[in-house]
């Protein structure tokens, strides 16, 4: 059986070594590490997957925003990494953790949420497209088609601006 459980109730070096099954060692390189630099995830949106007491998936979610060009910063929420330990893929893992992510920002109305992963599995399971994303600029390489956005009805995000860490986010649940 798997529990979820605060990302914080499990070693960082036990988290560190997850991701790095599931992404890699080189992963510290990539685009979205740069988006979240300086800033703390997020401890009511990033959770860790256990069972039978032993690691097998966690989430992590990070205040960013996106600049605008007159200066004015849009709060987002940036999603993951999202892993699953090699050995306990497509059983469910990562959307039981992804749904629980996403249900507790909703919940708590929270600014609106992107990522740079598969759209395969990320607009079929959860709604995240890139259509949202097309005027975004990011500081680092990133496929267009990776970069992506959830809105719940009713949210809206400038077609334009820069993405980056939110710095000066202080609020639990990201807004
Ligand atoms: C991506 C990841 C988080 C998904 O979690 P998971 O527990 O393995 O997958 P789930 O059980 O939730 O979902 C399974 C479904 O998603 C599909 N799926 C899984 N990973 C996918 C991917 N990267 N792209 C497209 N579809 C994917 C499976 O085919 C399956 O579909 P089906 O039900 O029609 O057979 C996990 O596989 C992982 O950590 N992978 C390594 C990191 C990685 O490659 N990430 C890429 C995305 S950024």
């Amino acid at each position: 059986m798997i529990t979820l459980v605060p990302i914080a109730a499990v070693a960082a070096s036990d988290i560190e070594h997850l991701l790095d099954l599931a992404f890699g060692t080189d992963r510290h390189g990539r685009t979205a590490y740069r988006l979240r630099e300086g800033v703390d995830a997020l401890p009511d949106l990033s959770l860790a997957a256990l069972e039978n007491g032993e690691l097998v998936g966690s989430i992590q979610c990070w205040p960013i925003q996106l600049t605008e060009t007159d200066g004015d910063p849009a709060p987002l929420i940036l999603v993951g990494p999202v892993a699953v330990e090699p050995g306990r893929q497509r059983a469910g893992i990562g959307r039981m953790l992804m749904d629980a992510a996403l249900a507790r920002a909703d919940a708590a109305d929270s600014a609106p949420m992107m990522l740079i992963g598969d759209a395969s599995y990320y607009e079929r399971f959860f709604d995240f497209s890139s259509r949202h994303t097309r005027g975004w600029a990011v500081p680092g390489p990133v496929e267009r088609d990776r970069l992506l956005a959830r809105l719940r009805p009713g949210q809206v995000v400038p077609r334009q601006g820069v993405l980056g860490p939110r710095i000066a986010a202080l609020v639990p649940g990201g807004d």
